[in-house]
């Protein structure tokens, strides 16, 4: 969305709560609750479910259904999820991964010819692309172990909003318009009748009904996990997936389940780090990051040299990330070496003052630049403190392109995270390692780095979409909170990346002034300015002595951040 349109709206939310900025003693319990997300009727269910008496889980639950309803082409029932938790009232820390798995009829060549070549496509669109979907399982299994409402009431609005219908916003509008999927998603009868209007797409402030999903919906309201994995929908989806050639069974369905995991846990100088673990690469990458630039005097030494020591600790970070990672139900993954100190000094004596390292002199294959991919993120704490970062995703812009006939569900193109050979790139240039090979009832490797942040007085929930680039926009977004900014700062500050290969430095509109691109150069950098914003985060974060409470959505885009305390709302507020 153009940001100066944005910037009008500014619709980010800041609460100051009537308490006196010092000499008040550490709150356990925040001064009320926020929720960001990258949606506005999406936070509004949140809203409604904190004001029901529900907690933060109940919340996510609403928020991502609705996400999932009204934003179909980032995420969804089709999908899958990563979701960090916080539990104030025993202080745990629990990840859930409802990320998708590949059906158990699918090998490691499946999208290669006979010749040994990768069939172009083939893991991006139709069924074959589709692995089996992750998210429904989380959504029950939150309302089961963390939520205090019942899934009808928490799946509610989002039920509402599939049978009635809402009007088709302008980025809706604007993401059939650009992608090209239009077209791909006019060749399957089940997406055709769902996403066209005599054969054309929806136009803005038209009303976009999806009667067959608030069904699938009201299943699972009722039946739990069952009602999407078993029963009615269960077969609806491996009908619709078979006639399109596809591989499930109703045994794949059937035995998916989400996996309850430790988060990883990190430090940088006094924050701790509370992030995604494998099957996600990106809270590696995260806390990599951070360890080499905790070997640098960040925070006294010219602006110029610390972005260089942010950019080499991003280079080394992605030039070890993949070698190693992949499910870890399937592969060994040496946690404990990639995140020593040892591993960091070691990474952090490879780069040199005042002079860009090249890649080309580490000697490993690395990753290339992913594009337009799409997933979103949601930030939640309530009243109580229990807090959630949940980032959801289909993968690409409408995921497959195919939604299931009879259930409303656009069905994931995950597949495609997986490599499709060694030393082959996928489409969004991520070059197939042998331990993301595909394996049946195996999970694809992420990058989502849904993450709590941890100051002595201060906590922030953060996490955002944008495939490899997520693990460096959380990095800085921790960077910003560290320098003592909250919410608000952290989804708008300027965004560069690198991610070792290709070797050139990318950047968003307006981050360097001229003279520190020239200063870049000089060291050495390729600079890359990119014609586009990228990222649409969401925050919260919580002062927890002055009981500020900050909500924040991405500028970028169209979400809504609301803070809401006894006192007052922030919301839209642009002092
Ligand atoms: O799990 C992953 O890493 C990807 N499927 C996420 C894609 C993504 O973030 C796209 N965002 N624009």
């Amino acid at each position: 969305m153009n940001r100066s349109i944005k910037g009008l709206i500014f619709l980010q939310a800041i609460i100051f709560a009537a308490f006196s900025f010092a000499g008040n003693p550490v709150s356990l319990t925040p001064p009320g609750y926020a929720v960001a997300s990258a949606h506005p009727l999406a936070t509004e269910a949140g809203l409604k479910m904190l004001e029901k008496g529900g907690n933060a889980f109940d919340a996510a639950i609403a928020v991502s259904a609705v996400l999932g309803v009204v934003a179909p082409y980032h995420s969804g029932l089709g999908g899958g999820s990563y979701w960090l938790l916080y539990q104030a009232r025993n202080q745990r820390y629990d990840f859930i991964d409802g990320r998708e798995v590949a059906p158990l009829a699918a090998t490691a060549s499946m999208y290669q010819d006979k010749n040994g070549m990768a069939i172009p496509g083939l893991s991006l669109n139709g069924a074959l692309a589709a692995a089996i979907p992750g998210h429904p399982a989380a959504l029950a299994y939150v309302a089961a172990h963390y939520g205090r409402l019942p899934l009808s009431q928490s799946l509610e609005p989002a039920i509402i909003l599939a049978e009635q219908g809402f009007p088709v916003d302008e980025q809706f509008y604007g993401f059939f318009q650009m992608s090209g999927r239009l077209e791909q998603l006019k060749k399957f009868k089940g997406s055709a009748a769902v996403f066209t209007h005599h054969g054309e797409s929806f136009l803005p402030g038209e009303i976009f009904k999806q009667p067959d999903l608030a069904g699938t919906l009201r299943r699972i309201a009722k039946e739990g996990k069952k009602g999407f994995y078993e029963g009615e929908t269960a077969e609806k989806l491996v009908d619709a997936v078979r006639r399109e050639g596809g591989i499930w069974t109703l045994d794949d369905l059937k035995k998916y389940n989400i996996k309850l995991r430790r988060p990883l846990v990190g430090h940088y100088h006094q924050m701790r780090v509370i992030t995604a673990p494998p099957s996600s690469a990106g809270g590696i990458a995260l806390l990599t990051m951070l360890n080499v630039l905790s070997c640098f005097p960040l925070d006294s030494i010219p602006e110029i040299e610390r972005i260089h020591y942010i950019i080499e600790s991003m280079r080394m970070a992605f030039w070890q990330r993949d070698e190693f990672l992949g499910d870890p139900d399937f592969v060994n993954i040496p946690l404990r070496t990639l995140l020593s100190m040892n591993n960091a000094v070691f990474l952090s004596k490879k780069i040199k003052k005042n002079q860009a390292t090249d890649s080309q002199s580490l000697d490993a294959s690395g990753d290339a630049l992913p594009t337009r991919r799409h997933t979103t993120h949601i930030s939640i704490i309530d009243s109580e403190g229990n807090r959630v970062a949940l980032t959801q995703t289909l993968n690409y812009i409408f995921g497959s392109s195919l939604v299931a006939e009879g259930t409303g569900v656009l069905l994931n193109d995950e597949m495609d995270d997986f490599s499709m050979k060694t030393g082959v790139k996928n489409v969004f240039g991520i070059v197939g390692s042998e331990a993301n090979r595909i394996a049946p009832g195996k999970r694809p490797l992420s990058s989502m780095t849904p993450t709590f942040l941890e100051m002595p007085e201060r906590v922030a929930i953060v996490g955002t979409p944008g495939g490899s680039r997520i693990p460096t926009m959380v990095l800085l977004a921790a960077l910003e909170f560290y320098r003592s900014h909250g919410a608000i700062s952290m989804v708008s500050a300027m965004r560069f990346h690198h991610q070792y290969l290709p070797d050139e430095l990318q950047f968003e509109p307006e981050t360097f002034s001229k003279t520190t691109q020239d200063a870049l150069k000089a060291m050495g950098y390729l600079l890359k300015p990119l014609k586009q914003y990228y990222g649409d985060m969401q925050a919260v974060s919580w002062e927890q002595k002055s009981q500020i409470l900050t909500a924040a959505s991405d500028p970028r885009h169209i979400g809504l951040a609301i803070s809401k305390t006894s006192k007052a709302v922030g919301y839209g507020v642009a002092y």
